[in-house]
């Protein structure tokens, strides 16, 4: 996707081979990007949301771990890999995207290896999951696309409003995003959509982020404060949902940033299609139902604390007692049946291990 008109992805390779990542804690004020020299650099901007969005944590862990064996020494370099892949898998717990892009990291090694031969695969194996994240996502905006359609040519061309929390952007993937693919292929089309888009307190992915995507795109939206979408739903003001997912686990039920349940229940109450788009590295085969999902509980500042641009720069403001009590969980879990439906690269199915299943008939771990 672009930012003034020039194409980025969310993590690159620059012409010298560094390891290269936006800022996104800058934006939308500052664009600024960062070189992620040590694999110590790739777990710090991971814990603190330099990048963020499941398959983009999983990618740059995987860069992570190459950059590991560059900085370890001939013969101990795969306890190295080790101890960096341990380190990596701490930073953030709930999205599976992690552990998914760390293990086939360390499935593609074997001791035997010479310490080159080994760097040059896990350095090919990081390139080809970027790849394949982009190849996904844009499947994924296919079969997203098909429902916008349906609902444009029943509005006989009138204006499609889709809400969407946080960011499964772009910017939280590789390119194109997750839940953002079909709006952009949407509007790419000529179907006339609109975005409500969730502010998403407390990191403001939703005012921060998915506002300057959507902006650089052209794309109309409205920002609205994360409790105004039940309004928004009673007045016939949304003809879908589409939110991304940290985790999805089995049984359909789905882990992303906190509010998203909140949305389900005021889509289901007032019979609005509620869709969640994710990658099959998002889908955690293992855990069988939501509630043994791990939530990641963030620092209490980010609740106690405001960032935003001010007359001497980017400040930051206290906006509660020093000493409030706080407590600050991430995500939150949609039970499956508030969920029409998962939008995958394999298209889209019931949110139940059936329907899972239907689309992943090789990836039954039973
Ligand atoms: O805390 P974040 O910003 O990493 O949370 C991101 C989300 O919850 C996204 O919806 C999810 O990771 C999907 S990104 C395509």
């Amino acid at each position: 996707m672009k930012i003034q008109g020039k194409s980025y992805r969310s993590i690159w390779e620059d012409a010298s081979g560094r390891i290269m990542v936006i800022d996104q804690r800058k934006l939308p004020h500052r664009f600024k990007t960062l070189e992620l020299n040590q694999w110590q650099d790739t777990a710090a901007a991971i814990s603190n949301m330099t990048v963020r969005g499941a398959p983009l944590i999983g990618v740059t862990a995987a860069y992570g771990l190459y950059l590991a064996i560059c900085d370890a020494s001939n013969d101990n370099w795969l306890l190295a890999l080790k101890k960096a892949s341990e380190a990596l898998q701490n930073t953030r717990p709930t999205a599976v995207n992690l552990a998914w892009a760390l293990r086939q990291q360390m499935l593609s090694i074997h001791a035997s290896m010479s310490k080159k031969e080994a760097s040059e695969r896990l350095l090919n194996n990081a390139r080809q999951l970027a790849n394949d994240d982009i190849s996904v996502c844009k499947r994924i905006g296919e079969s997203g696309l098909k429902l916008i359609r349906e609902i444009a040519n029943r509005k006989q061309g009138g204006v499609v409003n889709i809400l969407t929390h946080c960011n499964a952007g772009w910017l939280g993937c590789i390119d194109w995003g997750t839940a953002t693919a079909p709006l952009y292929m949407a509007h790419h089309e000529g179907i006339a959509i609109h975005v409500w888009v969730d502010e998403t307190r407390p990191r403001l992915q939703g005012a921060r982020l998915t506002t300057f995507e959507l902006g650089q795109e052209n794309i109309p939206y409205h920002l609205i404060t994360d409790n105004a979408g039940g309004l928004l739903m009673q007045q016939g003001k949304v003809d879908i949902c589409l939110l991304g997912t940290d985790r999805t686990v089995r049984n359909g039920d789905v882990a992303n940033k906190i509010g998203t349940y909140l949305k389900a229940l005021a889509a289901y109450d007032n019979k609005i299609p509620f869709y969640i788009a994710l990658p099959s590295s998002s889908i955690d085969w293992e855990i069988e139902r939501g509630s043994d999902i791990p939530i990641e509980e963030r620092d209490a500042n980010e609740v106690k604390q405001v960032e935003g641009q001010g007359q001497l720069g980017i400040d930051r403001v206290s906006i509660s007692p020093d000493n409030a009590a706080v407590y600050n969980p991430g995500f939150d879990i949609t039970p499956a049946r508030f969920i029409s439906g998962l939008i995958t690269e394999h298209g889209i199915c019931k949110a139940s291990e059936a329907g899972l299943l239907s689309l992943f008939p090789d990836l039954n771990k039973s």
